[in-house]
């Protein structure tokens, strides 16, 4: 099936009151795996590639494994560019094809966000492609980005507003206390629902939000890794009822990375170990292929998505 725009996929989001699965993709088996489950359940689906997956598995080979998953598959498939930080970045995936970018400015002071997020929005909309773009700031770790717990920043409400008029962004990427990869919250799990009210209600109705950091941190592939190899200690995800309740509000993508590398890298972790004379690559990429897909499609459900791809 030929892409389909993402504003109207969150549109019906918004009315319906589900949220798309946004998942990072680096190679052939994540990409199949994801595409697998969201067929299976007929589940619109979000294909996201940040920069270090770019230079990683190169531009051109995702866009062809994108293509390829286009023709196995009737669900609409969105390739968006994740945390994109440059204009030129933005740029190149637009002219290679992507349907959708992220412009992240959100390291920037708000007036050098607002204008190199009005730059990318300006390019992209002339060429039919919608812009994310993130304001305030999350902890965690993306890219070569170490933000500290202590230097995150909530989303400011009327900032976000004065942003949203003055960039002509198409949806927003709001920080209420989820932050990127597997160590999440120092003690109990916290997100400012509150804030994300205030967020909605002072934007255009419905306009779409974005959840990144919204991994589970899925305790079954933590403890894969933990058994078959070194330990990963105190990790701490998002719990899958704030996800359901963020859903239900106006996000309409949540992004998941971290949860696709536990599967992937638990399960290759433990297919070495339950056959470690095993030099066949597909020995160990085919069942870390299908935890992706069984995982893939209990985060569909979560978010509510299943069914709505038609
Ligand atoms: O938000 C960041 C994503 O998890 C992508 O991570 O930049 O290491 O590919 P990456
Ligand atoms: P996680 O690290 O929680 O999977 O977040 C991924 C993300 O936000 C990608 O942009
Ligand atoms: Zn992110």
């Amino acid at each position: 099936m030929p892409d389909k725009n993402i504003l109207d996929i969150f549109k019906r989001a918004n009315k319906e009151r589900f949220a798309v699965g946004a998942f990072n993709v680096n190679n052939m088996e994540i990409i199949q795996g994801i595409v697998d489950a969201a067929t299976e359940l007929e589940a619109p689906l979000i294909l996201q590639v940040s920069a270090g997956a770019r230079k990683y598995a190169r531009q051109e080979y995702l866009i062809k494994l994108v293509e390829a998953a286009r023709m196995t598959t009737d669900i609409p498939i969105v390739l968006h560019l994740d945390h994109g930080d440059t204009f030129e970045l933005c740029k190149s995936v637009i002219d290679g094809g992507f349907n959708s970018v992220m412009i992240d400015g959100s390291k920037y002071s708000l007036e050098e966000n607002i204008a190199l997020t009005k730059k990318v929005v300006e390019y992209a909309h002339d060429h039919g492609i919608p812009v994310e773009a993130e304001l305030g700031k999350l902890a965690g770790v993306e890219d070569d980005v170490n933000v500290a717990e202590k230097d995150a920043v909530y989303t400011d409400p009327q900032e976000a507003k004065e942003f949203v008029e003055r960039t002509g962004c198409d949806f927003l990427a709001v920080a209420i206390g989820t932050s990127h990869g597997a160590y999440k919250f120092k003690t109990e799990p916290k997100l400012n629902f509150e804030r994300l009210k205030e967020i909605q209600e002072i934007l255009p109705e419905d306009y779409p939000l974005v959840l990144h950091g919204a991994s589970t941190v899925i305790p079954e592939f933590v403890d894969l890794c933990n058994e078959y190899g070194g330990e990963l200690k105190g990790t701490r995800g998002v719990p899958e009822e704030m996800i359901k309740h963020a859903a239900g509000m106006n996000v309409v993508k949540v992004n998941i990375d971290t949860d696709l590398r536990l599967a992937m890298t638990g399960n290759i972790r433990k297919a070495f170990h339950d056959n470690p004379g095993n030099f066949d690559p597909r020995k160990y990429l085919g069942p870390a292929r299908e935890a992706i897909k069984q995982m893939v499609m209990r985060k569909i459900k979560i978010l509510g998505c299943d069914g709505k791809a038609f």
